[in-house]
């Protein structure tokens, strides 16, 4: 094998860039891995919340944190990278301090997803996939994102933009870039897309009930249900369901 290297047809799908071996992963990253290797039966289990803390501390999935994943739970680190390399949510590349998402599958597509992808990225002057050069925002394609009800909707740092157009989007991204407060639709204040991963890594910032937790069009049939008084069918009893 010396003397050829795996050139992946699709460069972006490749491997995590070992170019850039900068990290902030310190040892309190690592006694922060183990306690979360600690919360599972099978420690290994906890390799997606750990890649998260990973991208907390270090923007993206490094080098150093695929090792450090390795070490903490026993296994390579070509696992680790096969999982980091799999999912979306896992970044090779630094993402910015704000995450922008743009929802183009097929309901928002409809309602304006593509083009407000454009405009998005027209206005930021990035391609989906890339980051700002002063490293504030970031773009991504985004497949749906369960709001359809609330099209085109868009995500910073996962909270979602909902029924946003070109007008809202400039509004949305000149006042993030502004450091200015910024409210998701149904979620918390806006703070950064590392804070957002240390979140979803598994280490609460005691704001999960911040904001609106659920949109009008989600409540449109509780709210009729209530006004009619009709109620949902009695589920079948254990008993009935195995007899079936
Ligand atoms: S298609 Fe965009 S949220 Fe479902």
């Amino acid at each position: 094998m010396s003397g050829h290297e795996f050139q992946s047809y699709f460069p972006e799908s490749g491997g995590v860039d070992l170019t850039d071996q900068g990290t902030n992963i310190t040892d309190g990253t690592i006694e922060e891995m183990r306690q979360l290797a600690g919360r599972y039966p099978e420690s290994r289990s906890a390799l997606l919340p750990m890649l998260h803390l990973v991208q907390s501390v270090d923007g993206r999935v490094s080098p150093r944190g695929i090792e450090a994943c390795a070490d903490v739970l026993g296994i390579s680190a070509a696992q680790v990278s096969g999982v980091a390399t799999f999912y979306t949510m896992y970044k090779r590349r630094p993402a910015g301090k704000h995450h922008v998402g743009v929802c183009t599958t097929a309901l928002c597509a409809v309602m304006g997803g593509d083009a407000l992808l454009d405009h998005v990225s027209d206005k930021l002057g990035i391609a989906e996939g890339e980051t700002t050069a002063d490293g504030t925002f970031s773009l991504e394609r985004l497949e749906c994102n369960a709001a359809c009800d609330f099209a085109p909707v868009m995500m910073v740092n996962w909270e979602f933009m909902d029924n946003m157009d070109p007008d809202k989007a400039n509004q949305l991204l000149d006042d993030l870039a502004a450091g200015n407060p910024v409210q998701s639709s149904r979620g918390a204040t806006i703070t950064s897309w590392k804070e957002a991963e240390r979140v979803i890594a598994g280490f609460p910032d005691g704001r999960a009930d911040e904001g609106p937790a659920a949109g009008d069009a989600s409540l449109v049939g509780l709210r009729i249900a209530n006004e009619r008084g009709w109620t949902a069918p009695d589920a079948p009893a254990a008993s009935q369901e195995e007899e079936k």
